[in-house]
């Protein structure tokens, strides 16, 4: 599948069918979670494949109830090590590059999956402890994310996503575009087309008040 295609395509599924998950597509998944780039290349994340029922059992309820998880064959809890990022990059890798780089081997792992025929949700609401708990986990580790994955059983319609205009700007924050040309590339037809139809109004608008303007005029002066 082509990249956008699949970035595009895919979408949170929340119900699957009662089918395994080849290991071969869980370890797959997994490969693109380690690829995905991280600040320094610290890559300090650890994936927990989670496939005992009772365990997603407790791994839904621990995240809000939300039951649909239980049925998802597989459960992958990501898992952040914060303590190598604030080794090396202080309260910033702490507090940003750490997250950073577990959301995009996130991403890549949802994308692969989807890429596989696969679906999956990205499931951040959860109780921490509770989590932590079940998976045995140590203190100085965080929760960052479950994903659940399994085959679809529904084919959700894509969901309201903003025009990319609303989250474009130019040069700086709130940036208008001052040569829709030089920055749009074949974008701006639209645009200058716009802008054209605009200034024809503009025109036409502007002799019809000449007209009437001149009308006045003479009429005023035939009067005096
Ligand atoms: C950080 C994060 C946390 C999320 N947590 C949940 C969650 O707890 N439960 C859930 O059903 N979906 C969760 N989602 C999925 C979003 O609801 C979903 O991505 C969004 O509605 C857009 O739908 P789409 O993924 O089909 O484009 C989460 C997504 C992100 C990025």
């Amino acid at each position: 599948m082509e990249v956008f295609e699949c970035i595009r395509s895919r979408r949170s599924i929340r119900k699957y069918k009662d089918k395994q998950v080849p290991w071969d597509d869980i370890v797959t998944i997994m490969q693109s979670g380690k690829y995905a780039p991280s600040a320094g290349n610290l890559q300090n994340w650890k994936f927990i494949v989670v496939k005992d029922d009772g365990k997603r059992k407790a791994i839904a309820e621990a995240s809000l109830q939300q039951w649909w998880m239980e049925q998802a064959p597989i459960h992958i809890a990501v898992i952040g090590d914060p303590e190598k990022s604030e080794k090396f990059y202080g309260a910033r890798g702490r507090r940003l590059y750490m997250i950073q780089g577990v959301a995009a081997a996130i991403e890549n792992m949802l994308l692969t999956a989807h890429s596989l025929g696969l679906g999956t949700c990205w499931v951040g609401a959860f109780d921490e402890d509770e989590i932590r708990r079940l998976l045995s986990l140590p203190e100085q580790v965080d929760v960052h994310a479950i994903i659940t994955i399994g085959y679809a059983d529904e084919t959700p319609e894509t969901p309201p996503k903003y025009r990319i205009e609303h989250m474009m700007f130019f040069e700086k924050w709130w940036g208008r575009i001052e040569s829709p040309k030089t920055h749009l590339g074949w974008w701006s037809v639209a645009n200058e087309k716009m802008v054209r139809d605009g200034a024809k109004l503009v025109k036409k608008t502007g002799n019809k008040l000449k007209e009437k303007v001149k009308k006045k005029v003479s009429e005023y002066q035939k009067k005096k």
